[in-house]
């Protein structure tokens, strides 16, 4: 449209007077905000601007690809992927303690991040740091703006101590509806620009337990079930987002085939919001339950049981942990 298309050319004129002829380095989290101010400032300053993915293993099936493939494809970025799993899985061990399982993969992350984005400054003299913050985040924060610093400490080899950046934040002036809008213009797929919120430390919260990686692949395969026929039922923009969480550290008992089973549980937890502030459990029709039910007992060996969550928030929260 002549707004969404106005608000492009605007930013990207911005981004141009902002960054002239330097660089930027963009963090990816998969989710559509980053993608679509990497995607602006693509547009705007080409290939010195590098993005930075860190696949830190508690991402969903397709996600990765996703980020590889189709905003790759959409965008012409250049992409840099951090395979982090193992460092994640790793730091993760023994732990089952929601808290505990966030800080760690909160500091995790930024290590990571930290030190690849430090390579990538230090191989292109990047001054820039794009990030995706919105109006209402700006609004929340006291609307100041200015520079981040990346400590390349942890690094081995020349780095400076402190990279210093100037912040670009194309979506500042922008509320969610519109960011969507803009991300469908410059050619995003659907699958990231209409993505349901998905939280930063990924499926790390949603299995009730220690995560290892037979548990991740676990839960990947029930979730990628559970997307796939409500995605296939219509009931994407119905449903605000629909956690699926695996009960690592509970078993019940189970008749498949010809013998008994002694398995675990997963559990849907469709929800309706217009925040996440508050939620009501999603009604979701019987048919479309009972074919991911069916689908995730018979086809992920580990599960043999499905239940729904029906607790609104509050007094449950929309996650588990
Ligand atoms: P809760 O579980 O608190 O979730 O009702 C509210 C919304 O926030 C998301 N969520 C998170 N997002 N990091 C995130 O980036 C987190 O640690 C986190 N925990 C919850 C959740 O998916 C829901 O949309």
């Amino acid at each position: 449209s002549w707004t969404t298309s106005s608000i492009i050319d605007d930013s990207v004129a911005a981004i141009r007077a902002q960054v002239g002829d330097g660089h930027a380095v963009c963090g990816l989290s998969g989710g559509v905000d980053s993608a679509v101010a990497a995607a602006l400032v693509q547009r705007a300053i080409g290939d010195r601007l590098t993005c930075v993915f860190v696949d830190h293993g508690l991402l969903r099936a397709g996600e990765r690809e996703q980020v590889e493939r189709d905003f790759v494809a959409a965008t012409g970025a250049k992409l840099h992927t951090v395979d982090a799993a193992d460092r994640f899985l790793g730091a993760l061990a023994g732990v089952s303690e929601p808290e505990q399982k966030r800080k760690i993969i909160g500091r995790e992350f930024i290590r990571v991040f930290e030190a690849a984005t430090a390579e990538v400054a230090e191989a292109e003299h990047v001054g820039f740091l794009v990030q995706g913050t919105l109006y209402p985040d700006v609004v929340e924060s006291g609307g100041g703006t200015g520079t981040a610093t990346i400590k390349s400490h942890h690094n081995v080899g020349g780095l400076p101590d402190d990279i210093e950046f100037a912040l670009v934040e194309p979506l500042r002036t922008l509320f969610k509806d519109e960011v969507r809008k803009v991300g469908a213009e410059l050619g995003l797929p659907e699958t990231i620009v209409g993505r349901q919120p998905f939280p930063g430390p990924g499926l790390g919260i949603r299995i009730i337990g220690e995560v290892t990686a037979d548990r991740l692949a676990t839960l990947r395969a029930a979730d990628a079930i559970a997307r796939e026929e409500l995605t296939a039922a219509g009931l994407d923009k119905e449903i605000w987002q629909c956690p699926v969480v695996l009960l690592a550290d509970v078993r019940s008992v189970g008749v498949q085939g010809d013998g008994r089973t002694y398995g675990h549980p997963i559990v849907l937890r469709p929800v309706s919001s217009e925040d996440a502030m508050t939620a009501d459990w999603t009604r979701l029709p019987y048919d479309v339950l009972e074919r991911i039910s069916t689908r995730i007992t018979n086809e992920v060996a580990e599960v043999n049981r499905v239940v729904l969550d029906v607790t609104s928030k509050p007094p449950g929260t929309i996650e588990w942990e």
